[in-house]
């Protein structure tokens, strides 16, 4: 059965993100209940018509969604644990980071479990560019659809409720390996005299060519062999030794690259020579 348009929502956790998700909610005209451990973080939500639970309890029976952002899993179950019983026959949305055994352990709470991940900052929810990962209930997923959609753009991986955590922080590593690679490249080219903001253009140029990789090399993953048809891991090699060595010179710290070499090196002894750099999936999978 599909929920009624603009149903009633309750969001437990108020933090930055919870009340950005509350605001949306309201903002779009359901009927938001809120509840925080600190009171006061409501006032404005109450401004724009939100609803105040006077307890956990209360938040839980006020709506048939209930979405719960609180800082880790912990706070979830010391919060919404005593609670159980309330949540059946709702659906239970999980936006906290966390791991994918907490999810799965939470989504043995209720059969209306839903886990997701936000890919997104407070300041972009309500808005396309937040991307939403979820996974667990399809059915709950599907009654609630319209209303999840109005945090931004929500993709559904299926019923395993820790796929969307496991998407979260495989996401997250892509975001901090190109964040650190960026300050790494800042670091070296400072010392140079060169702004961080001269660098940016180019690094975000460069960032984008580097998807195409990403593709091509997800190609070669999935069918398991990796021919080198732009460049071998002995030619990456070369020139990683001169990022090493340049920031060596500089006095720039050396681990971020350095690690990125002995990652290679070990592709390469591991009898990868020729391949392309995709063969470090080996690396990275515990077989080289
Ligand atoms: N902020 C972001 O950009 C962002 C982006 C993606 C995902 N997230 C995820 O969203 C979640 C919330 O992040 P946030 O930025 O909103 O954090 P936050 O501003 O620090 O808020 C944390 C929330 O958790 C509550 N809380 C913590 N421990 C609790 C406990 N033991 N019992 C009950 N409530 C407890 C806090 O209540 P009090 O007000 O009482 O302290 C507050 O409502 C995190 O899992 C985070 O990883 C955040």
């Amino acid at each position: 059965m599909n929920e009624t348009p603009n149903g009633s929502v309750t969001v437990i956790g108020l933090g930055l993100m919870g009340q950005a998700l509350a605001a949306a909610f309201a903002g779009a005209g359901h009927p938001t209940t809120v509840w925080n451990r600190t009171p006061g973080k409501a006032d404005d939500l109450i401004a724009r018509g939100a609803v105040l639970a006077s307890s956990v309890d209360d938040a839980v029976r006020a709506s048939a969604l209930v979405v719960v952002c609180l800082s880790d899993a912990d706070a979830v179950r010391d919060t919404l644990g005593p609670h159980r019983a309330a949540l059946a026959g709702r659906t239970l949305v999980n936006l906290t980071s966390g791991t994918s055994g907490e999810a799965r352990e939470l989504a043995a709470w209720t059969a209306d479990y839903v886990d997701g991940a936000i890919m997104a900052v407070p300041g972009l929810i309500g808005t396309p560019e937040a991307f939403l990962l979820f996974s667990g209930s399809q059915e709950a997923f599907d009654r609630h659809r319209d209303s999840l959609g109005r945090l931004g753009t929500a993709t559904f991986f299926g019923t395993d409720p820790g796929l969307a955590s496991l998407y979260d922080v495989a996401l997250l590593g892509v975001m901090w390996g190109m964040l650190n690679s960026f300050l790494h490249g800042a670091a070296l080219l400072g010392e140079a005299g060169v702004d961080a903001a001269a660098f940016a253009p180019f690094a975000n140029q460069w960032a984008a060519s580097v998807t195409g990789f990403i593709s091509e090399y997800a190609g070669q993953i999935d069918k398991g062999g990796f021919p080198a048809d732009d460049a071998t891991l002995e030619t990456h090699l070369a020139t990683m030794k001169y990022l090493v060595r340049e920031s060596a010179a500089a006095g720039v710290d050396t681990e971020w690259p350095a690690r990125i070499q002995a990652l290679t090196e070990r592709a390469i002894e591991a009898g990868h020579t020729g391949g392309s750099y995709a063969a470090l999936i080996e690396v990275f999978r515990g077989r080289a």
